[in-house]
C-alpha cells in the first residue's frame, strides 16, 4: 500500500483497503507509543496547521503526532496570519508548499481545502470542513474495531443533523466498509440525496446498507453504535439554535435509546459535547430553552457504554497514520 503524496480530503477518495490500512497503521503506532518505542523517522520535516475554526482534539492530535514522528509544526489561525484578509488560499498554498512537507486545513467549505490541495504541491489534510471530517472517521473506526473486534456488519445509528460533516462522513465510511448506517433524525436533516445515492453505490460493493428514518425506536433498535454530535456546528449562525432544539429534541441520546440498542451497544460522540451546562454555550442555550443537557444526557455520556474519551485519544494515533502514510514514512 503506497499513499505517498496523496491528499486526505474526504474518504470518498479512498478505497476500503486504503481506509483499513490507515486504521491498521494507527493501531501499530498506538502500540508503539504505549510501549515507549520511538517512531520519529520524519525528523527534519515540518508541517503547518491552518485553523479557520477552533479545535482542541484535532489541533493537539496533529501537533503530538507530528512531534512523535520527529517533525516541527506551525499553527496558523485567522488572527495571526494573512489568510483570507490579505492573501488568497491559492497564494497561501503556494507559499506554504515551499516551506512545509504537508498542510492541515480546518475551515468552511470543502472547496477551500480542495483549492489549497490544488496549489500546494504537498499533501493537504482535511481537519474538518462543513461537509466532511475524514480524520475523525479513522478514529471512530479504530475505536469501534477495538471494542467489537471487527467493522463489517456493525450497525451504526447517527442521531442529529445528518446533513453536515459528521453525518456525511459516517455514512461514507460505513458504506465503504460494509457497515449498516442509519440516519435517525427529522427528514429535513437527512443527508443530501446525491450523497446518499453515491453511498448506496459504495454499499452495493461492500454489503453495507443505508437507512434514513425519523422513527427513533426503529432507527436505534439493536444498533451496535449510537452516535451523535452537537446540534449546531461551528460557524453556523446563532439563529439556528431554536429550530435545531425543536426539531432534534426527540433525537437526544437518552438511556432509553441506549436500552433499545443492542445488548453490547456503545455510545460515540466526536466531541465537544453539550451533556451538561458546564460550558458557556451549553449554559446559554440550555437555560434559554429549559434543558439541562442537549444532544446526549449526562447519564449516557458518563456511562460505561460511552467510549468518547478512548475515541478522542484515537484521533492522535489515526492522524499520525495519515501524516506518516501520505509523507511516505512507512
Ligand atoms: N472532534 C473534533 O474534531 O474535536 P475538535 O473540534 O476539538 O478538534
Ligand atoms: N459538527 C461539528 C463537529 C465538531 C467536531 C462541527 O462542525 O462543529
Amino acid at each position: 500500500m503506497d499513499l505517498k503524496g496523496r491528499n486526505f480530503l474526504t474518504l470518498k477518495d479512498f478505497t476500503p483497503e486504503e481506509i483499513i490500512y490507515l486504521v491498521d497503521l494507527a493501531a501499530e503506532y498506538k502500540d508503539k507509543k504505549k510501549k515507549g518505542i520511538l517512531h520519529d523517522n520524519l525528523r527534519g520535516k515540518n508541517i503547518v496547521l491552518i485553523f479557520e475554526k477552533t479545535s482542541t482534539r484535532t489541533r493537539c492530535s496533529f501537533e503530538v503526532a507530528a512531534h512523535d514522528l520527529g517533525m516541527g509544526t506551525t499553527y496558523l489561525d485567522l488572527s495571526g496570519s494573512q489568510i483570507g484578509k490579505k492573501e488568497s488560499i491559492a497564494d497561501t498554498a503556494r507559499v506554504l508548499g515551499k516551506m512545509y512537507e504537508g498542510i492541515e486545513y480546518r475551515g468552511y467549505e470543502q472547496a477551500i481545502v480542495e483549492e489549497l490541495a490544488k496549489y500546494a504541491g504537498v499533501p493537504v489534510w482535511n481537519g474538518l470542513t462543513n461537509e466532511y471530517h475524514p480524520t475523525q472517521m479513522l478514529a471512530d473506526m479504530l475505536t469501534i474495531r477495538e471494542h467489537f473486534g471487527h467493522l463489517k456488519d456493525i450497525r451504526l445509528t447517527y442521531m442529529g443533523d445528518a446533513r453536515y460533516n459528521m453525518g456525511n462522513s459516517l455514512m461514507i465510511v460505513c458504506a465503504k466498509l460494509g457497515m449498516h448506517f442509519t440516519a435517525c433524525t427529522t427528514k429535513e436533516y437527512f443527508p443530501e440525496e446525491a450523497l446518499v445515492a453515491q453511498c448506496r453505490e459504495y454499499a452495493a460493493q461492500s454489503g453495507a446498507t443505508i437507512t434514513l428514518t425519523e422513527d427513533v425506536d426503529a432507527g436505534t433498535k439493536e444498533a451496535d453504535v449510537i452516535y451523535t454530535d452537537v446540534w449546531v456546528s461551528m460557524g453556523e449562525p446563532e439563529e439556528v439554535w431554536e429550530e435545531r432544539i425543536t426539531k432534534l429534541s426527540p433525537y437526544k441520546v437518552t438511556k432509553s435509546v441506549m436500552d433499545n440498542a443492542g445488548e453490547n451497544a456503545v455510545f460515540l460522540h466526536c466531541l465537544p459535547a453539550f451533556h451538561d451546562l458546564k460550558t458557556k454555550i451549553g449554559k446559554e442555550q440550555g437555560e434559554k430553552y429549559g434543558f439541562t443537557e442537549l444532544e446526549v444526557t449526562d447519564e449516557v455520556f458518563g456511562s460505561a457504554q460511552s467510549l468518547v474519551f478512548e475515541e478522542a485519544e484515537n484521533r492522535m494515533h489515526t492522524i499520525k497514520a495519515v501524516i506518516a502514510a501520505t509523507l511516505g514514512a512507512v
